[in-house]
């Protein structure tokens, strides 16, 4: 397979973040496109690029090696599976779906077909993250004993104009906090229970504007993240880390903390914190800086994507991977809602 045709169904925000991509790779090529909203018609055009407003008619008369899912959350897993039953690898963006069942369901499905789902969790391609893992799996801060992490923002009032960003389904903690969870996982380990609280008193929409959860993983580290897209704040990766500067302001300030036995790693300042010698805080804490290039975290996961359609590597984050993401956060979701301690270990 040389180059890569790549069909890209729905061209909103992010579809056109994946888009931008595909024309800037060598190895890949935008064949068509799908959705049926009236903007995707100039959109298309002005990419001299076929659009369809159904996908299944793409899909039946496009030959393409693989397909990019940027579609609001609930339609994810018809679209995905549609692209399985043809033999179609997919990226698809995150949340994998907007329940765990039929999550769990197309994770099957692509195992079955021996059909690779790639999940759009695009931290896993940021060298920043890849370095702190590096450094936490060489013990460099010892066992992790708690993860604190912030995500607080204020989404400008328009961004809530698109309706099924208002509802069930839709909301930060599975549009947000999600990413947060995942990262968790990656970096410190499995997510054994879960507590939560939310409110959506500021923006009253019917899906919370703030959470704030607590983590217990399997291995005893704890853990917490705050979440607001309703605060005026600087403390979330969106614009601290600089993944995507055209879409968000950029301004590095620490929002993500692991704190561990002989050492702290805080993100995205990318600093490691130890002693040199003895321990104790009333001496001089040394803090170093984790050795990091600045990548295009998107254009790595297409590359990554390439590379799995060609069948030379395995997704970094498969559907079976995020299914279990996403039962964290609908745990979230359940924990605020019912005010009670929800035991991950049965879905481990
Ligand atoms: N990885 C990330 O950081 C990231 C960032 C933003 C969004 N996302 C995810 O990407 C998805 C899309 O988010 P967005 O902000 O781009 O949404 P959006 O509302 O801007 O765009 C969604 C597009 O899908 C189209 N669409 C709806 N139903 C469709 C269908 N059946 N077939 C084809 N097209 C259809 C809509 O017309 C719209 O153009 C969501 O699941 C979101 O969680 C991920």
């Amino acid at each position: 397979m040389s180059c890569i045709d790549i069909a890209v169904i729905g061209v909103g925000v992010i579809g056109k973040r994946h888009i931008q991509e595909i024309l800037d790779n060598d190895e890949c090529r935008l064949v068509a496109i799908a959705d049926p909203s009236p903007e995707a018609e100039s959109y298309a055009s002005s990419l001299e690029v076929a659009l369809y407003r159904e996908y299944r008619e793409l899909l039946d008369e496009v030959r393409v090696d693989a397909v990019i899912i940027c579609t609001p959350n609930h339609a994810h897993v018809e679209v995905a599976t549609a692209c399985i039953e043809r033999h179609i690898p997919v990226l698809v963006e995150k949340p994998i779906a907007d329940d765990l069942a039929s999550a769990r369901a197309l994770a099957k499905a692509s195992r079955i077909a021996g059909v690779p789902v790639l999940v759009g969790q695009h931290r896993r391609h940021n060298p920043m993250i890849r370095a702190a893992k590096r450094a936490i799996v060489d013990g460099r801060i010892g066992r992790i004993v708690v993860a604190n992490i912030m995500c607080l923002a204020y989404k400008p009032d328009a961004y809530f104009d698109v309706p099924w960003r208002r509802r069930a389904g839709g909301g930060p903690i599975l549009i947000n906090m999600i990413h947060e969870i995942d990262l968790v996982r990656y970096l410190c380990g499995e997510i054994s229970a879960v507590q939560a609280t939310s409110s959506r008193r500021t923006r009253g929409h019917e899906v919370e504007d703030s959470a704030v959860c607590m983590l217990e993983l399997e291995n005893g580290t704890i853990g917490n993240i705050s979440l607001s897209d309703t605060t005026v704040a600087p403390w979330n990766w969106d614009t601290a880390a600089g993944e995507d500067r055209k879409l968000f302001d950029y301004r590095v300030v620490p929002t993500h903390f692991f704190a561990g036995t002989s050492g702290s790693i805080s993100l995205p300042d990318k600093t490691l914190w130890s002693y040199p010698g003895e321990k104790g805080r009333h001496l001089p804490i040394h803090d170093e800086r984790l050795s990091v290039g600045d990548e295009n975290v998107y254009a790595n996961q297409l590359r990554h994507f390439v590379d799995v359609v060609r069948g030379a590597t395995e997704p970094v984050i498969d559907a079976l991977d995020a299914a279990q993401t996403l039962a964290v956060t609908l745990a979230v979701v359940e924990a605020a809602k019912t005010g009670k301690r929800i035991d991950m270990s049965a879905s481990l």
